[in-house]
């Protein structure tokens, strides 16, 4: 089994997930950072990298408002597969088994793939943040257990995802908002997929997050992307450091901070 991800896909990765899912975990965040700027250049000063026009805030979300975003254009077709739950589940998932791991999947100690998959480890060990409930799938039957313990065993869900309706050329350009859709349930959840040799998804829930939007958008080309937004509208204790504040140019607890969702995220959504 080959772990499929380059060096650059995984800062792009790291990048994206650590600004947009663990918001709360600002310490750790920073320290990724920290690797990825003395790896590349990233940053600039009072510049946006293109990967950050995915932040917005409620009022955006009207009829005919343009703005430029940023969906990525990564090939779903070369992603890690899902394990069955047997076998994911015979193998160990902690950071300290890492060497165990490395040495089954044949990924050389000090790689970036070894890098990726201690990433992954250490985010889906960490203890959850206060209000949130997380969970890391490491199988399509686990993530179905996970949805019945969130929403009652039996219980109907659907996925919201981002797709793009018409072929994507470019993953930045200004979009107009064509159509907005409010879903309000207590208890969805975002899963966001982790670098691995197998599909891992990194589920996670926060209290009062329930605001979720299905967006229609045109880009300037002609291309229509269907697109899954969130608002998190108690920003007081994020970190004042995060990037969405640049990006906004506000401060915690001074604005609600929405994002659309990558292409290859899902969100759980319950529907009865
Ligand atoms: C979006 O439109 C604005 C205003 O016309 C323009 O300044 C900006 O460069 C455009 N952004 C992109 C990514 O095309």
């Amino acid at each position: 089994m080959r772990l499929s991800i380059s060096s650059c896909t995984f800062i792009l990765f790291t990048l994206l997930f650590s600004l947009i899912i663990q918001e709360n975990h600002a310490r750790k965040i920073n320290n990724i950072m920290e690797v990825e700027n003395s790896d590349e250049e990233v940053h600039h000063h009072n510049q946006i990298e293109p990967e950050l026009n995915v932040f917005f805030v409620p009022n955006d979300l009207k009829i005919g408002k343009i703005m430029p975003i940023y969906f990525s254009k990564k090939d779903l077709s070369t992603t890690p597969k899902f394990l069955p739950k047997e076998e994911s589940e015979k193998l160990p998932f902690t950071p300290k088994e890492l060497p165990l791991l490395l040495d089954f999947f044949t990924i050389p100690k000090d790689s970036p793939q070894a890098k990726a998959m201690k990433y992954t480890l250490d985010q889906c060990n960490f203890e959850p943040m206060e209000g949130e409930t997380k969970f890391c799938a490491t199988s399509l039957e686990s993530l179905f257990d996970f949805a019945n313990s969130m929403f009652g065993s039996n219980s109907n869900f659907k996925f919201l995802t981002t797709k793009h309706v018409t072929e994507s050329t470019i993953p930045l350009q200004n979009y107009t908002i064509a159509k907005v859709n409010k879903i309000s349930v207590p208890n969805a959840f975002g899963c966001h997929p982790m670098p691995y040799p197998f599909a891992v998804f990194y589920c996670h829930t926060q209290k009062g997050d329930a605001n979720l939007y299905e967006l229609v958008l045109e880009g300037e080309n002609g291309e229509v992307i269907e697109a899954a937004g969130i608002c998190h509208m108690d920003t007081s204790k994020w970190d004042a450091d995060h990037v969405a504040f640049r990006v906004l140019d506000t401060r915690p607890g001074k604005s609600p901070v929405c994002h659309f969702f990558p292409p290859d995220n899902l969100v759980l959504v319950p529907t009865s």
